[in-house]
Order: C-alpha cells, then sequence, then structure tokens
C-alpha cells in the first residue's frame, strides 16, 4: 500500500475545515493591519534560501529539500515563506520604488527534520512581511497582530521579545561572545564550535544542557545595543505595555534564522510538548541587500498552523446543508433535477438512490445535514416535499413553491 511520506499528513475534511477557520481568522486580523495577500512559488533557487535563511542555519545546513531540476537548476522546495516573499518584493522593483507594502500569505513549508509531535516535514504556515518600513511601531504592529489572532483563536500564549540590535552593535556584540567561546573552547560542543565560524550568536540557541549552563555566564546581548536599538527596544516595549499585551525579555532568543537584526520575538503555548513556539518572527533589515537589492527595511512573523490546529483540536462539526431524496426509484430524475436548481443557492447533497425512509434519515444523519427533504408517491401528487429540519426537529409536508422560502 502507498502511504503518506514520513512527516507529511493529509487533512481529511474535518482537518481542513478548521484549517480553513483558523486561516479566515489570521486573514481578517491581517487585513485590518492592512496586509494583502501575496502568492509565491513552493519552488525556489537553492540559492535564495542559503543567501537569506543563512548557512549556519539548521534549515539549510540539515533540512532543505533540494535537487536538480531536469534543467540542471539546483532548486529546493521553500523552507520558509520570507525569503520568497523578499525576492518576489525586489524583483517587482519595490526595493527602487520607496514604497510601504504589507503582504500576506499561506500554505506549505519544507523542512526534512526529524518528525515528532508538533513537528511535521510538510507543515503550513501563516505569515505576514512588510517592506520598507523602518518603524519600530510596525514591529509593534506585527506582535499585536499576532496576539489578537490568538486571541481570536481562545489561544493562550507567552511572548517572548529579545533586540538583536542593528549592524554595530550585533558587531561589537560578536566580538565579545567569540572572546567568550574562545576561552571555553575545550567545554562547548561541536556544534556550537561550527557555529562560533559561522554565526557565533546561535550558540545562544543550543538545546545541549552543558552548553546552555555555560552561556549563563556569557555576555548578554542586550547590554551592546546602539543608542539606536535601546531606543527602538524601549519604545516596542512601551507600546506593547500600552496595548495590554505582556512579554518576558528573552536575551537567549535569537531565532533558527540569520536574517534578523534588532526585534526577534516568539510566541509560545504551554499545551502542545516540546515543540512550543507556535509563531515567530523579526526585523530583518539587511536581508534586501543579501538577496541583491537596495537596501529596505522588512518585519514580519510566521505561525505553524498545525501547531495551533493542535491546541484548538477538531473543531464540532456544526450540521449544514440539504439532504434531498426519493423513496421510490421512479422520482430520483425529479430529485436530482431540483436539487440541481437548489445546488445554486445551498449546499444539497442529492441521493442517488431510492430507499426507505430511515435508511435515508440515518444516511443524512450521517453526513451532518441540517434539512432533510424527501419525496414519496403521495407528495408527488400533491406536489409536495416532507422537510425535516435535523437540528431542531421541526418536521412538515411543505408545497414545493414554498420550499425556497423556507430553506431561508
Ligand atoms: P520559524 O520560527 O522558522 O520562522 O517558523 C515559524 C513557525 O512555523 C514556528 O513558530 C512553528 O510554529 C512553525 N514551524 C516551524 N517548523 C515547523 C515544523 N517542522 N513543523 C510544524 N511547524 C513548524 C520562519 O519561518 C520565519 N520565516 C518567520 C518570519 C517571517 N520572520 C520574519 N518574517
Amino acid at each position: 500500500m502507498i502511504t503518506a511520506l514520513r512527516g507529511m499528513k493529509d487533512m481529511l475534511p474535518a482537518r481542513a475545515k478548521l484549517y480553513a477557520q483558523i486561516i479566515k481568522t489570521c486573514e481578517e486580523v491581517a487585513k485590518n493591519y492592512g496586509y494583502e495577500q501575496i502568492l509565491t512559488p513552493h519552488l525556489e533557487e537553492t540559492a535564495l534560501f542559503k543567501r537569506s535563511v543563512g548557512e549556519s542555519s539548521d534549515i539549510v545546513g540539515k533540512e532543505m529539500y533540494q535537487f536538480e531540476d531536469k534543467g540542471g537548476n539546483d532548486v529546493c522546495l521553500r523552507p520558509e515563506g520570507t525569503a520568497g516573499v523578499v525576492r518576489a518584493f525586489i524583483e517587482a522593483k519595490l526595493d527602487r520604488a520607496n514604497v510601504t507594502k504589507r503582504c500576506f500569505y499561506h500554505g506549505s513549508m519544507f523542512r526534512y527534520e526529524r518528525p515528532q509531535k508538533g513537528r511535521l516535514r510538510e507543515f503550513h504556515q501563516f505569515g505576514c512581511e512588510c517592506f520598507g518600513e523602518g518603524s519600530v511601531y510596525e514591529d509593534a504592529s506585527i506582535i499585536l497582530m499576532v496576539s489578537e489572532i490568538f486571541n481570536r483563536l481562545n489561544i493562550k500564549t507567552t511572548l517572548k521579545i529579545n533586540s538583536l540590535g542593528d549592524e554595530s552593535s550585533m558587531k561589537s556584540y560578536k566580538e565579545k561572545l567569540v572572546k567568550f567561546l574562545d576561552e571555553n573552547d575545550d567545554r562547548i560542543c561541536e556544534d556550537c564550535k561550527r557555529r562560533k565560524l559561522l554565526n557565533p550568536i546561535r550558540v545562544l540557541d543550543c538545546k545541549v544542557e552543558s552548553c546552555q549552563e555555560i552561556y549563563k555566564n556569557a555576555p548578554v546581548i542586550t547590554d551592546s545595543l546602539s543608542d539606536e536599538a535601546q531606543a527602538d527596544f524601549e519604545k516596542l516595549q512601551e507600546i506593547l505595555t500600552a496595548n495590554g499585551v505582556k512579554f518576558e525579555i528573552d536575551t537567549k532568543l535569537v531565532r533558527g534564522l540569520d536574517y534578523y537584526c534588532k526585534t526577534a520575538f516568539e510566541f509560545i503555548s504551554n499545551e502542545i510538548g516540546s515543540q512550543s513556539a507556535v509563531a515567530g518572527g523579526g526585523r530583518y533589515d539587511r536581508l534586501v541587500e543579501y538577496l541583491g537589492g537596495r537596501a529596505s527595511y522588512g518585519v514580519g512573523f510566521a505561525m505553524g498552523v498545525e501547531r495551533i490546529m493542535e491546541i484548538l483540536g477538531e473543531a464540532e462539526d456544526e450540521r449544514d446543508g440539504v439532504y434531498l431524496c426519493a423513496l421510490d426509484a421512479a422520482n430520483v430524475d425529479f430529485i436530482y433535477n431540483l436539487g440541481s436548481k437548489l445546488r445554486k443557492k445551498y449546499p444539497v447533497e442529492i441521493s442517488y438512490e431510492a430507499k426507505k425512509l430511515q435508511k435515508h434519515l440515518q444516511n443524512a444523519d450521517n453526513k451532518n445535514a441540517k434539512i432533510f427533504l424527501c419525496v414519496g408517491e403521495n407528495e408527488m401528487k400533491e406536489n409536495k416535499i416532507w422537510y425535516k429540519n435535523l437540528e431542531t426537529k421541526d418536521e412538515k409536508t411543505i408545497h414545493l413553491d414554498d420550499l425556497e422560502k423556507e430553506l431561508g
């Protein structure tokens, strides 16, 4: 038997419905914040992610679905959405247009990770990217937007924020950190030795306990912030507080992708086990240049839809639609044609088979229909139809001329 690949999951209708409900909520909130939809390809040149997400990240280092296509191009299934959106912005010359563009997206991302609870190889993100806006008010808006989405979905989270500083702060911090790492070189893990050479701040993200013990004494990133980065970080906290959004400062929050500067944040849930980050994002003012564009500001976030679904559980399926059937084979044509007309306005399931009333009722119940409509010989003679509301249990015989009025 052929099954779905490891770490890739089907969404059967009940799950797909929940997915659609979550996306609908996300879209409503994002539109209120001035974001419009963007769609970019799932497949991109591998170099895009190497240059943006970064060679030191696990995503590029270990997790990419990378292959050569039939034309010999080195391509890769997108592991995240930001890089593709920024590429699209640059390709549309928005980096030269001096405009602010706000876009949201949702869809599949692919990372060849070890599958476990909350960690898939194909998963879905809803994300937003704001291009061309350097004000920390936008960083705050992004965080308020995520917070509003979680409020509407009734999900409790903890928000962690940090500032990675601007280019000058980062340079001075990296120097201090590398000195510290050199002094502890014999005690840190092999991965951290590699990170020290590629992008030292990523050591702070190390999951090895003995490393974390050592990094308790490491220089703190927020002590190296330039005046501007410090002022922005303080302003961000002020806006969040003024808008009733609680947060914790986590100076070790560096995120798993290399493109961030200044604001970095994550929303954590304690309801889904070890893979607890439900959303993450931050500012990426240098990314456009890395990708060959003219220096432009960028800030955004993405949330993991499956992790949100895990918290919400499967939605209770509400009764919906019409189940239309006949008791006699001779009347199947009639209900089929009636159903085809009704389908212009209502969701209708037509039974192609004549059956006994009880069998039809059972079927309609299994399909979670709301309205049950059935014709037998008597109804046909009188131009009527038998109607039952399966929710309220109200039942009656109605004239066909009154049917649409009854369905509302
Ligand atoms: P990220 O933190 O790598 O950021 O991913 C965002 C969210 O996607 C995570 O918080 C998590 O909920 C979900 N996620 C990540 N990996 C998996 C997985 N293997 N299985 C299930 N869910 C997963 C980004 O992707 C950045 N592009 C976010 C961003 C946008 N930053 C700025 N703009």
